[in-house]
């Protein structure tokens, strides 16, 4: 049977998870506190990293080799690039990319490094059930890039250097440093997102309005999926 990591990046976007689990145990490791936990039969680690990259890429080592997890599903939210995509809609990644990594100046495409990858793709496996999920509850699900970077965007400029150069639908701060764990480690992951904000001029505004009530929306999918996990 699989040991299920999910991961957010604020505690906003894991309490809604905590508080459908059983038999929590809280383990404290490397500056941060994971909680062992049971969900309809199946074991799970669930973590929190802190904001951004670097945060992100630890916990998700950690939720790996640590805590032996073979599959890793993220549950946040995100900023919209895509216009279809409004205020609490879900998106998942087919394929994420880091829009802050930049050694342009030796010819490089932007988001790229050699020996790395200028997207990782996430698992299909995953993303089919979170398609079936989605079909089950009615749920409109966007499936797009998203584009990670170590900066919260509130800019039409910046949306729309990352539009142009990664054609991603949605930005965040952790989806990509993940994948890049995860792949390196072969172990299948998912990340999905719900709307806080649209990136823009309001972005600070929205996040602090909706924030919470997406990452709800996102935690309670994610629970879904996880039922149908083998
Ligand atoms: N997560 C949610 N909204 C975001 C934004 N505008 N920029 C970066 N990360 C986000």
């Amino acid at each position: 049977m699989s040991k299920i990591a999910i991961m957010g990046a604020m505690p906003e976007e894991i309490e809604p998870l905590l508080a459908k689990v059983e038999d929590i145990k809280k383990v404290e490791y490397a500056n941060n506190s994971y909680y062992e936990a049971k969900y309809k039969g199946k074991e799970l680690v669930i973590a929190y990293s802190k904001i951004g990259k670097v945060f992100s890429s630890l916990t998700a080592s950690t939720l790996l080799e640590k805590f032996s997890c073979d599959k890793l599903l993220f549950s946040g939210v995100a900023g919209a690039i895509n216009p279809e995509l409004k205020i609490g809609d879900l998106i998942i990644a087919d394929k994420l990319c880091q829009h802050d990594l930049d050694i342009s100046i030796f010819g490089h495409d932007f988001g790229f490094v050699p020996e790395g990858a200028k997207f990782v793709e996430s698992d299909e496996g995953l993303r089919s059930i979170a398609k079936e999920v989605a079909k089950d509850n009615e749920l409109t699900l966007i499936e797009g890039t998203i584009a990670t970077g170590d900066q919260f965007v509130a800019s039409n400029e910046r949306k729309e250097f990352i539009s142009k150069n990664f054609q991603a639908d949605a930005l965040e701060m952790e989806g990509a440093s993940v994948a890049v764990v995860c792949d390196a480690l072969n172990v299948p992951f998912f990340i999905l997102r719900a709307i806080s904000d649209t990136a823009n001029d309001d972005a600070g505004m929205d996040f602090d309005e909706f924030m919470v009530s997406s990452a709800k929306i996102s935690a309670a999918f994610i629970l879904d999926m996880v039922e149908k996990i083998d």
